[in-house]
């Protein structure tokens, strides 16, 4: 593995080692990658992020690395310094890799080619964001012990979601089940998944994984009703009351509080929410792990991991 920025294009047996290395970074394994000289790694993000761009910072200092912040509104971007350009101006200075978030759909798989230094796709427009992926794959993994099998209700703003389309990709890489919900105008028809009912899959489902609707990514009217939307498309605490004993509830983050979800349930016994964002830290550890480790630093300990996901 050379970048990391999709997971329609990766193969399961990386997943499975991504999420066998995260596993190890949950359970206290450290890692230093700097042990003889200081190493670099820049975060570039394009777009807004708080839970991305910090779990990124957290995970990278964990490591050892030296983070090189960028913000692209007090940057030459500004007097007109293309991404590529960028992107090539961290490498000359000595990033050993690059952490980037873009607006644009395909933009860092495209950097990811030109460039000859590894990339990790912290979500790029409405295409993918494999490393929140990657995370909600370990969350699953830590509640139910395994992925295949489990039927994963994906819902809402599917048509916009880069969370969705990296999480189904990789779920079904792994033998779960995918099932979409979404209002008819916000169904993506190029996924190649089951569309159903809200009303009806919900007692079916091990996971309900919710989705920010993408308000900053909508062509047309963004006059959404939050009242409206939440009986219609959102969990409610009706709806809630007949899911599984077991099944969960997940969302990437941020949430419309009484949008996509009740507020009484954000924080619910059965809300792994937060846990997500616990778990971004030691999946993007494991992902600059799995790119820049390439035998020149020390372990912490010997941690060994001794499971299978897939199984
Ligand atoms: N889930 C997620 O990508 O959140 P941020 O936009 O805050 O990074």
């Amino acid at each position: 593995m050379n970048n990391f920025v999709s997971m329609k294009t990766i193969k399961a047996n990386e997943i499975i080692k991504l999420l066998e290395q995260t596993d190890a970074f949950a359970n206290g394994q450290s890692f230093d990658l700097s042990s003889r000289k200081k190493r670099f790694i820049a975060n570039l993000f394009y777009e807004p992020s708080t839970r991305t761009k910090m779990s990124f910072e957290v995970a990278e200092k964990k490591l050892g690395l030296e983070v090189l912040d960028f913000h692209a509104e007090r940057s030459s971007v500004l007097k007109g310094e293309s991404v590529y350009d960028t992107a090539k101006t961290f490498a000359s200075i000595g990033a050993e890799a690059l952490v980037i978030r873009h607006p644009i759909n395909n933009q860092v798989q495209q950097l990811a080619e030109a460039l000859d230094l590894p990339v990790i796709n912290a979500g790029d427009g409405a295409g993918e964001h494999p490393t929140q992926s990657l995370l909600d794959l370990y969350t699953m993994y830590q509640e139910f012990g395994a992925i295949k099998g489990l039927n994963v209700l994906i819902v809402g703003d599917i048509l916009h979601s880069r969370v969705a389309r990296s999480n189904a990709y990789a779920l079904k890489a792994l033998g779960a089940n995918v099932y979409l919900a979404a209002k008819p105008e916000w169904k993506d028809q190029s996924l190649d998944f089951p569309y159903v009912d809200l009303d009806q899959a919900i007692e079916q489902c091990d996971v309900v994984m919710l989705l920010r609707i993408q308000l900053e990514r909508h062509q047309q009217s963004k006059d959404i009703k939050a009242s409206a939307y939440l009986t219609q498309y959102g969990l409610t605490v009706k709806r809630e009351q007949r899911m599984k004993k077991e099944a969960i509830i997940m969302h990437p983050a941020p949430i419309n509080r009484g949008v996509e979800i009740d507020d009484k349930l954000v924080e619910c016994q059965r809300s792994r929410i937060f846990k997500q964002m616990e778990n971004g830290v030691y999946a993007r550890m494991a992902v600059i792990h799995q790119l820049l480790n390439k035998g020149e630093s020390r372990h912490g300990n010997d941690y060994q991991t001794m499971f299978a996901y897939a199984h």
